[in-house]
């Protein structure tokens, strides 16, 4: 059965989830990061090689101060609580995004886990954060006009491949499927550029009630999916065979 070797996931709908039970949206966050976890860890057990997890959106700066707050905190708890987990799974950290706007003790924890774990060789955990698709590309346009500028390029050298290598996200492959919870069959601004080619699972499921089973439902989507990136069916065929 063919599988991602990139695997992206919106988690969406934490609020919603916690809302419907009567409870603050900060416990839907809770919820939605023990789920993380346990899809991280499924993820390394099915080998799939690249895990995005769209955790801050460029966006979600404009939520209520103590909600981008909460986040923050949250964030750089599981982070520090989860090395060991991250270690025994042999999984290597990446972090995506305008992370300079992060806090300072957020921004530590993420640089020190990523030297930590950058010698495993097992799943590629990315996390976007501060993370917007347009303002990537718009910036590895600005360091691409910057390098022309300079004299050490033409604008007849900039093709897809040499913007692509500018994109936060260069060292992975682009997600082959991206799956999304809560029901909105929107990108929101997410992987805008990467997303090109990528298969969309959408789950009416809210993330904190995403399982391991609806992760390997998804992937039977997309096992079942004929890829064809602009070919006829016959031509993908022909390359199979
Ligand atoms: C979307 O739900 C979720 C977020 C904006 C944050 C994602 C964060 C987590 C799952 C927790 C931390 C994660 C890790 C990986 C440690 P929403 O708030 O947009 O829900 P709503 O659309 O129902 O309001």
């Amino acid at each position: 059965m063919p599988t991602p070797k990139h695997l992206a996931i919106i988690m969406d709908g934490n609020g919603r989830w916690a809302k419907a039970r009567g409870r603050g949206r900060f416990y839907g966050h809770i919820r939605g990061a023990r789920v993380a976890r346990k899809i991280i860890e499924e993820c390394a057990r099915l080998k799939i090689s690249y895990l995005t997890l769209f955790a801050f959106s460029t966006e979600n700066w404009l939520r209520p101060p103590e909600e981008v707050q909460f986040l923050m905190t949250l964030l750089r708890h599981r982070l520090r609580r989860e090395r060991k987990t991250l270690m025994e799974n042999n999984i290597r950290v990446h972090c995506i995004g305008d992370l300079q706007r992060l806090p300072q003790d957020l921004q530590r924890e993420i640089k020190s886990c990523i030297q930590e774990t950058d010698k495993n060789t097992g799943l590629n955990l990315i996390f976007a954060l501060s993370y917007g698709g347009r303002q990537e590309i718009t910036q590895a346009v600005r360091d691409l006009c910057q390098r022309v500028k300079n004299g050490e390029l033409e604008p007849s050298d900039i093709d897809e491949a040499r913007l692509q290598t500018q994109l936060d996200s260069s060292f992975a492959p682009d997600p082959d499927l991206i799956i999304r919870t809560s029901g909105e069959m929107r990108l929101s601004n997410f992987y805008l550029w990467q997303a090109a080619y990528s298969e969309i699972f959408v789950t009416h499921k809210n993330w904190p009630e995403f399982t391991a089973e609806d992760l390997r439902e998804s992937l039977q989507y997309f096992a079942q999916r004929e890829r064809r990136f602009g070919r006829t069916g016959e031509q993908v065929a022909q390359v199979i065979t």
